[in-house]
């Protein structure tokens, strides 16, 4: 099969990687993928968003498979203009991906459903947000854009004044553009937090192995939200009982929902849980693999994806098709010195070989461009150097050994991913 995967970071790499080792994968393009990507695929000079362009390129390449990977071209519809050319995709449609694209959207149907989240309100006026939010007089309050906003789109308010600056941000001074038209203001719930991604194939669920990010930029939880600094895989907190009582009040009914709604979810279902002590909630969906969550589950998988995405695609999946490895994974982000605000680009890394990997370990790019033979930073995020062992100790410390032996000017990782979950193993 030809296959084409859209994007440009550390997941689409990993996705690429796992797709390489089926027998059916003979050729896989990445549009536009990056220059430790361009290892394993063929990377084309087509932007993500670019949907007659992906289009195009799929129908001139006779291509089998296309995996839209980020958010944005799944919400803008690149999976429905795709089909009409009758051309196989794994991800979910554009009324489907509104899973993710708006948060008044799922927020509606998790009450609708019974599904457990946080009770919210919804406002289109911020006026009226802020009274209610002095009505409650309950803080932090957590504040959400509608829309797609890179995952910065939640502001945590510790008081009234908080509030008040958060809600001029997002529906005044709109940081994030038509996404703050509308705003979520929600409970705020406290707990470890899950990150379960999931096979489905429109009414079929499968659940991968469980994971945990950290997002904060710093040791310690400080610092900005990212886009995630580092994940391990299993999450300890998520225990088999926990996961029976997910499937059972979260992800069948989600996927149920999904289908009763007319909009049937396929593709890779992303549930960002938070344990409570009064249950598992869900905190958000995403409609995609998350990153770094990927670099781990994926690197735990051992079956072979080609066929699980035709599966999803044709209404066809089982939990027999869909093996894990009894192993754990870490993934250590490397970042550049700044992010996640501004970062200098065009730094020559050392300590990657000629395929920007090293042995025992495999390196997802997030943000690098290849020049000469020599890979450059060029994103925020940079490397994910991802290991796996019989333990999540010998995972990370094999991770951290890889971190240490590569560098760039000012470059940067948490020192402390895995320490809450180790943590709870003792
Ligand atoms: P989201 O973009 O919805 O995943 O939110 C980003 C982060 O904000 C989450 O990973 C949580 O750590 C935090 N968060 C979101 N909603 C809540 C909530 N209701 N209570 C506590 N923390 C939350
Ligand atoms: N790591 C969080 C996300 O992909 O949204």
């Amino acid at each position: 099969m030809k296959i084409l995967v859209v994007g440009s970071g550390g997941r689409e790499h990993a996705i690429i990687r796992k797709l390489k080792q089926s027998p059916k994968a003979e050729k896989i393009y990445c549009c536009p993928g990056n220059g430790g990507i361009s290892a394993d695929a063929q990377c084309v000079d087509i932007k993500a968003m670019d949907i007659e362009g992906v289009v195009n390129f799929s129908k001139e390449n006779a291509i089998d498979l296309v995996v839209v990977a980020p958010d944005d071209p799944l919400a803008a519809g690149m999976v429905d203009a795709l089909n009409k050319e009758g051309i196989m995709t794994f991800g979910p449609t554009k009324d489907a991906a509104q899973i993710e694209a708006s948060k008044v959207f799922s927020k509606n149907l998790m009450k609708e459903f019974n599904i457990p989240t946080a009770s919210y309100e919804v406002f289109d006026d911020p006026a009226k947000a802020l009274s209610y939010i002095e009505e409650k007089n309950e803080y932090p309050v957590v504040i959400k854009a509608d829309g797609l906003a890179l995952g910065k789109g939640v502001i945590i308010a510790a008081n009234h004044e908080e509030a008040k600056e958060g809600l001029h941000e997002i529906m005044e001074e709109k940081v994030f553009g038509t996404s703050g038209n509308h705003v979520v203001v929600e409970e705020f719930l406290t707990g470890p937090e899950v990150s379960v991604l999931a096979f489905v194939d429109g009414k079929t669920v499968v659940p991968m192995v469980s994971s945990m990010d950290h997002k904060r930029a710093l040791d310690g939880d400080k610092g900005l939200n990212t886009g995630g600094m580092g994940t391990v895989a299993p999450n300890p907190f998520y225990t088999k009982e926990v996961a029976q009582e997910c499937m059972d009040k979260i992800f069948k009914p989600t996927v149920a929902a999904m289908q009763k709604l007319g909009r049937p979810f396929k593709g890779c279902l992303y549930f960002g849980l938070m344990l409570t002590p009064k249950g598992p909630y869900v905190i958000e969906y995403n409609s995609r693999f998350g990153d770094p969550e990927t670099q781990v589950v994926l690197e735990l998988l051992d079956s072979d994806l080609v066929e699980i995405m035709e599966a999803v695609y044709n209404g066809t999946l089982t939990e027999d098709m869909v093996h894990f490895s009894d192993e754990k994974a870490a993934c250590v982000i490397i970042a550049s010195g700044g992010y996640p605000k501004s970062y200098r680009k065009g730094l020559p890394i050392s300590g990657l070989d000629a395929q920007g990997q090293r042995d025992g370990v495999s390196i997802y790019h997030s943000g690098t461009k290849l020049s000469d033979g020599v890979y450059y930073n060029n994103g925020g995020r940079v490397l994910g150097v991802t290991a796996r062992a019989d333990s999540l100790q010998a995972a990370l410390d094999k991770a951290y050994e890889n971190v240490d032996a590569i560098s760039f000017e000012d470059c940067f990782s948490r020192r402390d991913i895995g320490k809450r979950a180790l943590s709870a193993l003792k």
